[in-house]
């Protein structure tokens, strides 16, 4: 009994109730060993998830003062693979989704904003898609066909600014095909999904959604940049309605 007294004594000095670890956000209850014991988990392999040990080479899309952002394809080695899927599993454990399979592996980007502790605290799941129907809500859905209904991109030309212009003609194309093909329900054809956006719960409110969604915006589509009429949020949750709602409107 002493003990038990003991331990409702350190509690106290303490604060009953829930404490939050500040670098895996985990809420739980100091004094209830149970919940101890299940946060060192937790935390153990959530920090394992995001650490970022480097690599040889790295697709960095964006460089800032306090990170910088990669992007993986579908076609990146198996480590770099690895490495989205730890991160996209962490993501989704909060989202509560339930499977990690992307619903186009094969034409999702993944982008992961990594800090100067080498910690992947941002990630962006972005996809082609297509729009439909004419409720307020969007409906979303991959779109597998929209790039093998246009003429393949012609033979690089031999400057940067003429593989640019040949980019934005090829876009243009695409967006003109697809404004005709489902115009009569859709006014503003969203052309990038953001089937997941997530940052780490210490890491909000900084700015780096908005940098990773900018970044969608300019690398998605080589040569062009997608306005934020282009980009469609898949379900978004509560957070992500306002954070969308904010960002849509600058
Ligand atoms: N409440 C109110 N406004 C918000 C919130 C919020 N929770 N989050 C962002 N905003 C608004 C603010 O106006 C903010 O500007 P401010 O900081 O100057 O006030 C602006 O959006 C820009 O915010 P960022 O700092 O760029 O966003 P952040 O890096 O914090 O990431 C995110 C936002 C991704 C929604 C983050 O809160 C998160 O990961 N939440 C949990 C996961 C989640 O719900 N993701 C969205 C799922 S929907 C989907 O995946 C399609
Ligand atoms: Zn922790």
């Amino acid at each position: 009994a002493g003990h038990a007294d003991q331990l409702i004594i350190d509690a106290g000095q303490k604060g009953f109730g829930a404490t939050t670890c500040s670098s895996c956000g985990m809420v739980y209850s100091a004094d209830n060993p149970e919940d101890v014991f299940q946060h060192s988990h937790f935390h153990l392999k959530l920090l394992s998830s995001i650490k970022f040990v480097g690599w040889k080479k790295e697709r960095v899309v964006a460089d800032f003062w306090d990170g910088k952002i990669i992007l993986i394809l579908p076609e990146d080695p198996k480590h770099a693979q690895k490495k989205a899927e730890d991160v996209r599993r962490v993501a989704d454990d909060e989202l509560g989704f339930q499977q990690v399979a992307l619903s186009r592996p094969s034409r999702s980007k993944t982008y992961l904003f990594v800090n100067t502790d080498r910690m992947v605290v941002g990630c962006v799941v972005a996809e082609p898609i297509r729009q439909v129907g004419v409720s307020t809500r969007p409906v979303f859905v991959s779109e597998p066909l929209i790039t093998q209904r246009v003429p393949p991109p012609p033979p690089p030309p031999p400057t940067l600014v003429q593989q640019a212009a040949a980019a934005e003609a090829l876009r243009d194309d695409l967006l003109e095909r697809h404004r005709a093909w489902c115009c009569s329900t859709v006014p503003e054809p969203a052309l990038c999904g953001i089937s997941r956006i997530w940052v780490f719960g210490p890491a909000r409110q900084q700015g780096i959604a908005t940098r990773m969604l900018d970044t969608v915006r300019s690398s998605f589509i080589f040569g062009s940049h997608l306005t934020t009429e282009e980009l469609a949020f898949s379900d978004p949750t509560p957070d992500g309605k306002l954070f969308a709602t904010q960002y849509c409107h600058t």
